[in-house]
């Protein structure tokens, strides 16, 4: 029976783990901590890691793996920017991930948080609750009629899309590889970059990490958006400069910002640090605006997309144990026996 060691792991994960098909086929051993190179050597006698966005797998990371006899790097999610896959091939070590577990969650957080910025749920909630029923300041602006711009249109994006079509809204998009047949069912129309910038009341990203979308918004990009457009990030922190970001919100030149995911959330999102004394002086300043909404990466978090992550994790390292191929579509990295 192979044994797999699980990272960063919460009592949710183990809950849909434990309940997973199959699950009896594997031995688990679920860390609260990180891999990283610095911990890697609690991965002893495992033959897979079972990983998650915050875990680091850096070249010396997988090096000890390697050499500790793991074959396999699992990742429970869909983005891989936090595994050297070139290092990962040349040490023959399998990464695989799990490419669309919800989508549908994520599009569907994304609403979530657009809607309770531009109505000030988020406010509103907490001065209902101290008796105070004042409107001030609480104005909102109509979705309908307005012009979203969705930035990458893979899966999430093409949900999303469709959503904000939904709501009455135009919709524009942007990506290097477009689905035309897509968006003309859909009424989306594709553009190029400098337009949705431009042209968008609202800005919505769906597209993954990649040393090209480092810090896609940044000063420059930030200052092509419309005055007042709203700015909303599911996708990864990276993808926007804080620093800039930061500016552009003091100038009031953006209107407002919903994040999910932040570019420092690694070792601070996932965990309680209520009782602690904030370090990161940007995320502090973030949290000062009245019209930022940040919730720490829980767009995926869905019955639907724990059970679907869970269950597809497992059978793959169940294939792993059987000798059988994983689907393609799971495959970063495949294991050196297989062409
Ligand atoms: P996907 O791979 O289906 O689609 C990504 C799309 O982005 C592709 O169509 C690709 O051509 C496009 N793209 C690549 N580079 C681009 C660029 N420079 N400009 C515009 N478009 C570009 O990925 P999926 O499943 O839609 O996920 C999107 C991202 O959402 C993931 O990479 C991940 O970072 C993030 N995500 C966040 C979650 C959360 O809980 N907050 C959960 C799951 C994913």
């Amino acid at each position: 029976m192979n044994t797999v060691a699980f990272y960063d792991t919460k009592p949710y994960d183990r809950e849909y783990f434990e309940r997973a098909p199959a699950a009896d086929r594997l031995r688990r051993q679920f860390h609260e901590f990180r891999l990283s190179s610095e911990t890697a050597a609690t991965a002893a006698g495992a033959q897979a890691v079972c990983v998650f966005v915050n875990d680091r797998l850096d070249a010396a990371c997988l090096q000890q793996l390697h050499q500790l006899g793991v074959r396999l790097v699992a990742l429970r999610c869909a983005g891989f920017n936090n595994v050297d896959l070139t290092a990962a091939k040349a040490l023959g070590l399998a990464v695989i991930r799990v490419p669309a577990y919800s989508p549908y969650a994520v599009a569907e957080h994304t609403i979530a948080l657009l809607l309770a910025l531009n109505r000030k749920i988020h406010r509103a909630y907490n001065r209902v609750r101290e008796h105070n029923f004042s409107l001030s300041g609480l104005v909102g602006f109509d979705l309908h009629g307005k012009t979203v711009g969705v930035v990458g249109t893979g899966k999430i994006g093409k949900i999303a899309a469709q959503i904000f079509r939904g709501f009455g809204t135009d919709v524009l998009a942007y990506d290097p590889f477009p689905a035309p047949e897509w968006a003309a069912t859909q009424g989306v129309r594709y553009t190029d970059f400098a337009t949705l910038l431009s042209a968008s009341h609202i800005v919505s990203l769906h597209l993954p990490l990649t040393p090209q979308s480092r810090y896609l918004l940044n000063a420059e990009s930030l200052a092509r958006m419309k005055p007042g457009a709203y700015l909303l990030n599911t996708s990864r922190g990276k993808l926007v400069d804080t620093t800039a970001l930061i500016e552009a919100l003091k100038t009031g030149r953006l209107g407002g910002v919903a994040l999910d995911v932040y570019e420092e959330e690694e070792g601070l999102f996932f965990e309680d640090h209520s009782g602690e004394i904030l370090q990161d002086d940007e995320l502090s300043r973030l949290l000062t605006f009245p019209n930022v909404l940040i919730t720490a990466h829980q767009a995926f978090f869905t019955h639907e997309a724990l059970s679907e992550i869970a269950l597809m994790t497992t059978a793959n390292l169940v294939r792993l144990a059987d000798g059988q191929p994983f689907p393609a579509e799971s495959v970063l990295v495949d294991l050196p026996s297989r062409p």
